[in-house]
Protein backbone atom coordinates (compact mmCIF):
# COMPACT_ATOMS: atom_id res chain seq x y z
CA UNK A 1 0.00 0.00 0.00
CA UNK A 2 1.83 3.41 -0.70
CA UNK A 3 0.47 6.30 1.21
CA UNK A 4 1.23 9.81 0.69
CA UNK A 5 1.45 12.32 3.85
CA UNK A 6 -0.39 15.70 4.14
CA UNK A 7 1.39 17.55 7.07
CA UNK A 8 4.35 16.55 7.97
CA UNK A 9 4.38 17.71 12.01
CA UNK A 10 4.21 15.96 14.66
CA UNK A 11 2.36 12.87 14.08
CA UNK A 12 3.96 12.67 10.57
CA UNK A 13 7.14 12.15 12.06
CA UNK A 14 6.26 9.71 14.54
CA UNK A 15 4.13 8.23 12.38
CA UNK A 16 6.55 7.88 9.66
CA UNK A 17 9.97 7.18 11.47
CA UNK A 18 8.05 3.99 13.26
CA UNK A 19 6.44 2.46 10.09
CA UNK A 20 8.91 2.78 7.71
CA UNK A 21 12.15 0.96 9.48
CA UNK A 22 9.66 -2.12 9.91
CA UNK A 23 9.38 -2.59 5.98
CA UNK A 24 6.36 -3.98 6.68
CA UNK A 25 4.45 -3.20 3.57
CA UNK A 26 3.24 0.11 3.99
CA UNK A 27 5.30 2.29 1.92
CA UNK A 28 4.92 5.79 3.18
CA UNK A 29 6.17 7.19 -0.29
CA UNK A 30 5.14 10.94 -0.41
CA UNK A 31 5.29 13.84 1.60
CA UNK A 32 3.44 17.39 1.19
CA UNK A 33 3.67 20.59 3.13
CA UNK A 34 3.45 23.89 2.80
CA UNK A 35 6.56 24.05 4.39
CA UNK A 36 8.66 22.81 1.97
CA UNK A 37 11.43 21.68 3.71
CA UNK A 38 9.65 19.69 6.49
CA UNK A 39 8.72 17.70 3.72
CA UNK A 40 11.82 17.21 2.73
CA UNK A 41 13.38 15.93 6.02
CA UNK A 42 10.51 12.97 6.16
CA UNK A 43 11.24 12.14 3.06
CA UNK A 44 14.98 11.86 3.33
CA UNK A 45 14.19 9.87 6.31
CA UNK A 46 11.99 7.33 4.86
CA UNK A 47 13.24 7.17 1.18
CA UNK A 48 10.97 8.77 -0.29
CA UNK A 49 9.71 12.05 -2.82
CA UNK A 50 9.03 15.63 -1.04
CA UNK A 51 6.18 17.27 -3.53
CA UNK A 52 5.50 20.78 -4.33
CA UNK A 53 2.49 19.41 -6.21
CA UNK A 54 -0.22 17.47 -4.23
CA UNK A 55 -1.90 16.09 -7.34
CA UNK A 56 1.64 14.45 -8.41
CA UNK A 57 1.25 12.99 -4.87
CA UNK A 58 -2.55 11.94 -5.49
CA UNK A 59 -2.03 10.16 -8.89
CA UNK A 60 0.54 8.10 -7.21
CA UNK A 61 -0.65 6.62 -3.68
CA UNK A 62 -3.58 4.41 -2.28
CA UNK A 63 -4.34 6.39 0.86
CA UNK A 64 -3.13 9.62 2.04
CA UNK A 65 -3.21 10.21 5.15
CA UNK A 66 -4.14 13.75 6.76
CA UNK A 67 -2.23 14.86 9.24
CA UNK A 68 -1.90 18.87 8.90
CA UNK A 69 -5.19 21.09 10.21
CA UNK A 70 -8.91 20.97 10.07
CA UNK A 71 -8.67 23.49 6.91
CA UNK A 72 -6.59 21.48 5.23
CA UNK A 73 -9.26 18.08 5.94
CA UNK A 74 -11.69 20.42 4.30
CA UNK A 75 -9.92 21.25 1.29
CA UNK A 76 -8.27 17.80 0.22
CA UNK A 77 -10.86 15.53 1.54
CA UNK A 78 -12.93 15.85 -1.53
CA UNK A 79 -9.99 15.65 -3.62
CA UNK A 80 -8.92 12.88 -2.53
CA UNK A 81 -12.15 10.37 -2.60
CA UNK A 82 -13.00 11.74 -5.71
CA UNK A 83 -9.63 9.87 -7.15
CA UNK A 84 -10.82 6.90 -5.46
CA UNK A 85 -7.78 7.45 -3.11
CA UNK A 86 -8.51 6.24 0.64
CA UNK A 87 -8.02 8.69 3.06
CA UNK A 88 -7.01 8.58 7.42
CA UNK A 89 -7.94 11.90 8.69
CA UNK A 90 -6.79 13.63 12.20
CA UNK A 91 -8.16 16.63 11.81
CA UNK A 92 -11.33 15.10 13.12
CA UNK A 93 -12.86 18.36 13.77
CA UNK A 94 -13.65 18.91 10.37
CA UNK A 95 -16.11 16.01 10.28
CA UNK A 96 -18.56 18.59 12.91
CA UNK A 97 -19.53 20.24 10.11
CA UNK A 98 -22.66 18.21 9.22
CA UNK A 99 -22.70 19.30 5.58
CA UNK A 100 -19.49 18.66 5.14
CA UNK A 101 -19.61 15.11 6.53
CA UNK A 102 -22.19 14.51 4.20
CA UNK A 103 -20.12 15.47 1.22
CA UNK A 104 -17.65 13.43 2.02
CA UNK A 105 -19.78 10.43 2.52
CA UNK A 106 -21.39 10.85 -0.94
CA UNK A 107 -18.27 10.99 -2.89
CA UNK A 108 -16.79 9.16 -1.10
CA UNK A 109 -19.72 6.18 -1.75
CA UNK A 110 -19.73 7.42 -5.31
CA UNK A 111 -16.41 6.77 -5.69
CA UNK A 112 -15.76 3.40 -3.73
CA UNK A 113 -13.32 5.37 -1.08
CA UNK A 114 -12.73 4.54 2.34
CA UNK A 115 -12.95 7.36 4.69
CA UNK A 116 -10.81 6.65 8.17
CA UNK A 117 -10.67 8.58 11.87
CA UNK A 118 -8.47 6.92 13.92
CA UNK A 119 -9.50 6.93 18.17
CA UNK A 120 -7.03 9.32 18.19
CA UNK A 121 -5.83 10.56 22.02
CA UNK A 122 -8.97 8.13 23.52
CA UNK A 123 -9.49 5.10 24.57
CA UNK A 124 -13.26 3.81 25.17
CA UNK A 125 -14.26 4.51 21.25
CA UNK A 126 -14.81 0.48 20.84
CA UNK A 127 -17.46 0.79 23.78
CA UNK A 128 -19.18 3.83 22.65
CA UNK A 129 -19.64 2.57 19.08
CA UNK A 130 -21.47 -0.80 21.28
CA UNK A 131 -23.61 0.95 23.18
CA UNK A 132 -24.68 4.12 21.22
CA UNK A 133 -27.80 3.04 19.56
CA UNK A 134 -28.29 0.70 22.78
CA UNK A 135 -29.75 3.13 25.16
CA UNK A 136 -26.98 5.52 25.69
CA UNK A 137 -28.31 8.09 27.79
CA UNK A 138 -25.72 10.69 29.11
CA UNK A 139 -22.35 10.66 28.12
CA UNK A 140 -19.53 13.20 28.52
CA UNK A 141 -16.12 14.30 28.34
CA UNK A 142 -13.64 16.15 30.44
CA UNK A 143 -10.83 17.56 29.09
CA UNK A 144 -7.68 19.05 31.24
CA UNK A 145 -4.45 20.20 29.60
CA UNK A 146 -1.38 22.45 30.60
CA UNK A 147 -1.56 25.98 30.70
CA UNK A 148 1.51 25.44 27.75
CA UNK A 149 -0.36 23.18 25.15
CA UNK A 150 -3.53 25.16 25.55
CA UNK A 151 -1.26 28.72 25.27
CA UNK A 152 -2.32 29.82 28.32
CA UNK A 153 -0.02 31.71 31.22
CA UNK A 154 -2.34 31.29 34.47
CA UNK A 155 -1.17 30.22 37.78
CA UNK A 156 -4.53 28.14 39.27
CA UNK A 157 -7.07 26.12 37.60
CA UNK A 158 -9.72 27.68 35.35
CA UNK A 159 -12.66 25.58 33.18
CA UNK A 160 -12.13 27.19 29.88
CA UNK A 161 -15.19 26.22 27.90
CA UNK A 162 -18.34 23.84 29.30
CA UNK A 163 -20.53 23.10 26.43
CA UNK A 164 -21.23 21.17 23.37
CA UNK A 165 -18.87 19.59 21.18
CA UNK A 166 -19.94 21.23 18.36
CA UNK A 167 -18.96 24.91 20.26
CA UNK A 168 -15.97 23.36 21.42
CA UNK A 169 -14.37 22.31 18.16
CA UNK A 170 -14.86 25.55 16.88
CA UNK A 171 -13.57 27.54 19.36
CA UNK A 172 -10.54 25.33 19.73
CA UNK A 173 -9.85 23.14 16.49
CA UNK A 174 -6.56 21.94 16.89
CA UNK A 175 -6.94 21.04 20.17
CA UNK A 176 -10.25 19.43 20.86
CA UNK A 177 -9.82 16.64 18.14
CA UNK A 178 -10.78 13.89 20.90
CA UNK A 179 -14.97 15.62 21.61
CA UNK A 180 -15.18 15.69 17.96
CA UNK A 181 -13.97 11.92 17.03
CA UNK A 182 -16.60 10.79 20.47
CA UNK A 183 -19.79 12.93 19.03
CA UNK A 184 -19.32 11.24 15.53
CA UNK A 185 -19.08 7.57 16.94
CA UNK A 186 -21.89 8.44 18.97
CA UNK A 187 -24.12 10.44 16.67
CA UNK A 188 -24.78 12.89 19.13
CA UNK A 189 -23.02 16.64 20.15
CA UNK A 190 -21.92 15.41 23.45
CA UNK A 191 -21.19 17.91 26.70
CA UNK A 192 -17.33 18.64 26.71
CA UNK A 193 -15.70 20.43 29.64
CA UNK A 194 -11.64 21.83 28.98
CA UNK A 195 -9.87 22.49 31.92
CA UNK A 196 -6.70 24.53 31.85
CA UNK A 197 -4.63 23.20 34.78
CA UNK A 198 -0.92 24.08 36.11
CA UNK A 199 -0.92 21.03 37.75
CA UNK A 200 -0.78 18.52 35.00
CA UNK A 201 1.74 17.79 32.48
CA UNK A 202 -0.10 15.31 30.26
CA UNK A 203 -3.50 15.67 28.19
CA UNK A 204 -6.49 14.58 30.38
CA UNK A 205 -9.14 12.83 28.66
CA UNK A 206 -12.56 11.31 30.64
CA UNK A 207 -15.08 10.11 29.25
CA UNK A 208 -18.49 8.80 31.06
CA UNK A 209 -21.26 6.75 29.67
CA UNK A 210 -24.24 5.47 31.09
CA UNK A 211 -27.44 3.91 29.98
CA UNK A 212 -29.29 0.99 29.57
CA UNK A 213 -25.86 -1.03 29.28
CA UNK A 214 -24.59 -0.16 32.85
CA UNK A 215 -21.73 2.49 32.91
CA UNK A 216 -18.22 3.27 31.62
CA UNK A 217 -15.51 5.52 32.33
CA UNK A 218 -12.40 5.55 30.64
CA UNK A 219 -9.61 8.23 31.86
CA UNK A 220 -6.66 8.50 29.79
CA UNK A 221 -3.34 10.55 30.54
CA UNK A 222 -1.49 11.48 27.76
CA UNK A 223 2.45 12.73 27.13
CA UNK A 224 2.15 15.31 24.68
CA UNK A 225 4.74 15.10 22.00
CA UNK A 226 7.48 16.93 22.18
CA UNK A 227 7.34 18.53 18.64
CA UNK A 228 3.89 19.86 19.44
CA UNK A 229 2.83 19.83 23.17
CA UNK A 230 -1.14 20.60 21.99
CA UNK A 231 -1.15 16.81 20.49
CA UNK A 232 -0.63 13.35 22.22
CA UNK A 233 1.52 10.53 21.57
CA UNK A 234 -1.51 8.32 21.72
CA UNK A 235 -3.06 10.54 18.46
CA UNK A 236 0.07 9.13 16.66
CA UNK A 237 -0.24 5.87 17.90
CA UNK A 238 -3.70 5.59 17.03
CA UNK A 239 -2.76 6.00 13.21
CA UNK A 240 -0.20 3.36 13.07
CA UNK A 241 -2.29 0.63 14.86
CA UNK A 242 -4.96 1.77 11.98
CA UNK A 243 -2.09 1.28 9.12
CA UNK A 244 -1.05 -1.88 10.33
CA UNK A 245 -4.62 -3.58 10.34
CA UNK A 246 -5.29 -2.80 6.88
CA UNK A 247 -2.57 -5.89 6.27
CA UNK A 248 -4.46 -7.98 9.24
CA UNK A 249 -6.32 -11.10 8.36
CA UNK A 250 -7.72 -11.31 11.86
CA UNK A 251 -9.14 -8.18 13.73
CA UNK A 252 -9.82 -8.10 17.32
CA UNK A 253 -11.73 -4.93 18.76
CA UNK A 254 -13.11 -2.52 16.67
N1 LIG B 1 -7.49 12.82 16.17
C1 LIG B 1 -6.82 13.19 17.26
O1 LIG B 1 -7.03 12.68 18.37
C2 LIG B 1 -5.75 14.24 17.10
C3 LIG B 1 -4.83 14.43 18.13
C4 LIG B 1 -3.85 15.37 17.95
C5 LIG B 1 -3.82 16.17 16.83
N2 LIG B 1 -4.77 16.00 15.87
C6 LIG B 1 -4.79 16.86 14.68
O2 LIG B 1 -3.87 16.37 13.73
C7 LIG B 1 -3.33 17.46 12.97
C8 LIG B 1 -1.81 17.40 12.96
O3 LIG B 1 -1.31 17.50 14.29
P1 LIG B 1 0.27 17.68 14.54
O4 LIG B 1 0.46 17.70 16.00
O5 LIG B 1 1.06 16.76 13.70
O6 LIG B 1 0.44 19.18 13.99
P2 LIG B 1 1.80 19.95 13.65
O7 LIG B 1 1.47 21.41 13.80
O8 LIG B 1 2.94 19.41 14.41
O9 LIG B 1 2.02 19.62 12.10
C9 LIG B 1 1.12 20.03 11.11
C10 LIG B 1 1.89 20.15 9.80
O10 LIG B 1 0.94 20.36 8.76
C11 LIG B 1 1.40 21.40 7.91
N3 LIG B 1 0.22 22.02 7.32
C12 LIG B 1 -0.76 22.72 7.93
N4 LIG B 1 -1.70 23.10 7.05
C13 LIG B 1 -1.30 22.63 5.83
C14 LIG B 1 -1.84 22.70 4.52
N5 LIG B 1 -2.99 23.35 4.28
N6 LIG B 1 -1.17 22.10 3.52
C15 LIG B 1 0.00 21.45 3.74
N7 LIG B 1 0.56 21.34 4.97
C16 LIG B 1 -0.07 21.93 5.99
C17 LIG B 1 2.19 22.32 8.82
O11 LIG B 1 3.15 23.08 8.07
C18 LIG B 1 2.87 21.32 9.76
O12 LIG B 1 4.11 20.86 9.27
C19 LIG B 1 -3.90 18.74 13.58
O13 LIG B 1 -5.03 19.18 12.84
C20 LIG B 1 -4.35 18.29 14.97
O14 LIG B 1 -5.43 19.06 15.46
C21 LIG B 1 -5.71 15.05 15.98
Amino acid sequence: MKVGIIGCGAIANIITTSIVPENNGIDIAYFFDKDIERAENLASFAGGIAVLDFEEMLKNVDLVLECASPDSARYFAPRVLSEGRDMIVMSIGAFMDYEFYQNVEKIAKENNAKVHLPSGAIVGLDGIKAVAKFGLKEIKLVTRKSPKSLGKDIDKEEVLFEGKASEAVKEFPLNINVAATISIACQRDIDVKIIVDPKVDRNVHEITAKGDFGEFKTTTMNYPCSANPKTSMLAALSAIRLLKSFNETISVGM
